[in-house]
């Protein structure tokens, strides 16, 4: 079956990111001139994905008001003869149907998806966490649904990250399928780094289907007082087959503040328009240090 729905669960605190985060979504965090959150869904419209549902919270008002007409600016636009502007600003609201739904309380990722149920159905479907920004030729979720393909089963979007940061991430142990393909076998949220399973995290990219609910439905709370994805994806793989994908791109992880500014100079380098004058300044500045 093929996966046209993605859920956008945006409702966490960002508190990594305090104080921008306090009234700001930080998925609206601009990198450049683009929100976070633009950029994934772009990636997901780019993997074929037709429906959106953003799993929203309070002070998230903005995210919808992007995706939105802007009646306002669209007259100004139009107005000054701005069109290629204009049509810049009308390609966002157009991009794809989008819904929203709010999860009262930040109770954690996985009760974030759970309040997907409805909008999911009985079909297979795509989560992609915003904070992930993944520049790849072949977009992540790509990669992802063509492993789903092939195996059918709920596919983790994995990446090698140096141990001292392990504790960070959702952990996988593993049994290789392909050189990029893997059988998952255990995992681990946030495992200490001497207790992490391997060096392979989960990144912000997942292909699951329907099973999953029953499972978060009855999920506790784990690691952080949350009901994390991790544990209901841990019950699910003893019933049946969950793949990892070593996904190839360079992922950006934007909801901390350094990864942020990595992202922001990678991502401006690439552009013609800085790579001159910025890359200079960066020289310079690196030169005075
Ligand atoms: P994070 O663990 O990154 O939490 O959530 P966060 O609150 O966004 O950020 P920090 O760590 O406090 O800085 C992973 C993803 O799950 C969503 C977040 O919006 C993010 O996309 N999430 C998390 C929810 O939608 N609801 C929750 O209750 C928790």
């Amino acid at each position: 079956m093929q996966v046209k729905k993605a859920v956008f669960p945006v409702a966490g605190l960002g508190t990594r990111f305090l104080p921008a985060t306090k009234s700001s979504p930080k998925e609206m965090l601009p990198l450049i001139d683009k929100p976070l959150v633009q950029y994934v869904v772009e990636e997901a419209v780019a993997a074929g994905i037709e429906q959106i549902l953003f799993v929203t919270g309070r002070g998230k008002r903005a995210i919808e008001d992007h995706f939105d007409i802007s009646f306002e600016l669209e007259a100004m636009l139009q107005e000054k003869g701005k069109g290629e502007m204009l049509q810049e600003v009308r390609d966002i609201a157009e991009m794809v149907k989008i819904f929203y739904v709010r999860q009262k309380q930040a109770l954690g990722l996985g009760h974030a998806i759970l309040c997907s149920r409805e909008f999911v159905g009985e079909e297979p479907f795509a989560v992609l966490l915003g904070d992930d920004i993944i520049d790849s030729d072949v977009p992540c979720l790509g990669q992802l649904l063509e492993v789903h393909r092939k195996y059918r089963g709920p596919v983790l979007a994995l990446e090698k990250v140096p141990m001292e940061t392990i504790s960070s991430y959702g952990c996988v142990r593993t049994n290789p399928i392909s050189e990029r393909v893997f059988e998952v076998t255990d995992l681990v949220e946030k495992p200490k780094r001497e207790e992490a399973p391997s060096d392979m995290a989960i990144i912000g990219r997942y292909v699951l289907t329907p099973d999953i609910f029953p499972i978060l439905e009855r999920q506790q709370p784990g690691k952080g007082g949350e009901i994390q994805l991790t544990d209901a994806l841990l019950k699910l793989s003893k019933d049946e087959a969950i793949y990892g994908c070593l996904f190839e791109g360079t992922r950006h992880d934007c909801g901390d503040k350094l990864g942020f500014l990595k992202a922001t100079v990678d991502m401006a380098l690439k552009r013609e328009e800085f790579n001159g004058e910025f890359a200079e300044f960066l020289k310079e500045r690196l030169c005075d240090r």
